[in-house]
């Protein structure tokens, strides 16, 4: 096996249904010549034991690569928690000489309720607003993780940056064609974010505000991440498909008339209705295994579908505003997570 040609990737959050489809399309498209080792990541074992075993039922039911040629590794990563993206990149630097993809998938809100009059409000008069930009969804506001950040901020913005300046040149810059897949969201909107809330404390929109970040944060940096390190990075979203996180929230009742609803939305004409796990990985795969350097990289690519659920590319471009003045916000606050680090360590060899 020796002098198999391999490709690794990680895909964090694997165990939610973009990120689990996002793996079982990397077993088909990923060519077979290619070695393929998939590192499932989640916060606890047990998920990550049961969607590795997912992923390999997959691929056994569907006949895809053969043995020897697709292998598994996890692991543990809490975005929510800064020593442990540390651990992760240890850990990874320890075990491999490269990564090929980084695909950015895990990501949390602070839900709290739903408001229904709103929501019977919305679905009657603009069910294409209710499927794909809700006002009903209501956040917690003000959510702090144990770091002391905006909790949503951390695990969706500044924990995966941190990874990525971590790894950029000791593992993706290994790879002879190393690709960062950003998953954002068509909630990336201008309104959802503030300048004066970088850390979306005070926002009752904390998870659009957080793709908005996103999209900014990839214009700041893909340029140089090409330039000086060889990195292909990508901004792209899954459209509207169903969430294991949020049909936690729905009774039967609910989860079935949210299909109708998304069903309708996708009749009446809106584009990014996949509700399919799979066909929202469309633009996360495209970018990953097919885009070549004719690709722009200025753009967002999105998964999309036709009324009759046929899926297609839909790339949309992204108001740049203020993307320098978010850099600097990120590269102050991982100059500080550095320090706190440096202390750490020099404080635990006290005697
Ligand atoms: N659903 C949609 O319609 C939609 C629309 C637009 C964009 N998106 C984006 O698509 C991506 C995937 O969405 P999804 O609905 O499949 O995902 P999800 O269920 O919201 O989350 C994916 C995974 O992220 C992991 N995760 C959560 N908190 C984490 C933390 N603190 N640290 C590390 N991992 C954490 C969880 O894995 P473990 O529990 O195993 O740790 C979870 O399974 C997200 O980035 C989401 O924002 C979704």
């Amino acid at each position: 096996m020796a002098n198999v040609p391999r490709r690794i990737a990680i895909i964090t959050g694997t165990s939610g249904n973009l990120g689990i489809n996002i793996a079982y399309r990397l077993l088909k498209e990923v060519p077979k010549r290619f070695r393929l080792t998939i590192i499932v990541t989640s916060r606890t074992l047990v998920k990550a034991n049961k969607t590795i075993h997912q992923i390999k039922d997959y691929n056994e039911k569907k006949n895809l690569r053969s043995d020897g040629y697709l292998d598994f590794d996890y692991l543990l990563l809490d975005f929510s928690d800064m020593v442990s993206v540390l651990s992760a990149v240890h850990s990874l630097e320890e075990n491999y000489e490269k990564i090929d993809y980084l695909f950015l998938n895990a990501s949390q809100n602070t839900h709290d309720h739903f408001n229904y009059v709103e929501a019977t409000k919305e679905m009657l008069t603009d069910p294409v607003r209710a499927s794909t930009n809700p006002g009903y969804k209501i956040e917690k506001r003000g959510v702090k993780s144990k770091d002391g950040l905006g909790l949503v901020f951390q695990v969706n913005v500044f924990a995966p940056y941190y990874l990525i300046e971590k790894i950029k040149g000791s593992l993706l810059a290994k790879s002879d064609d190393a690709r960062i897949i950003w998953i954002s969201s068509i909630l990336g909107r201008p309104e959802n974010f503030s300048f004066n809330d970088m850390q979306l404390l005070k926002t009752g929109m904390a998870y659009g505000g957080s793709k908005r970040l996103v999209d900014l944060l990839h214009l700041a940096t893909y340029k140089e991440l090409k330039d000086k390190y060889g990195i292909r990075q990508y901004l792209t979203h899954p459209g509207i498909f169903v969430s294991y996180t949020y049909t936690r929230f729905l009774n039967v009742f609910m989860y079935y008339g949210m299909l109708a609803l998304f069903l309708l939305a996708r009749w009446l004409g809106s584009p990014w209705l996949n509700i399919d796990g799979w066909k929202a990985a469309n633009a996360p795969i495209y970018v990953s295994v097919k885009a070549d350097k004719e690709d722009d990289q200025s753009l967002k690519y999105g998964s999309a579908c036709t009324k009759g659920g046929e899926e297609y590319l839909k790339t949309t471009t992204v108001d740049s505003t203020g993307k320098d003045d978010v850099l600097q916000y990120l590269e102050t606050l991982k100059k500080e997570w550095d320090e706190k680090f440096r202390d750490q360590i020099t404080d635990s060899r006290k005697l």
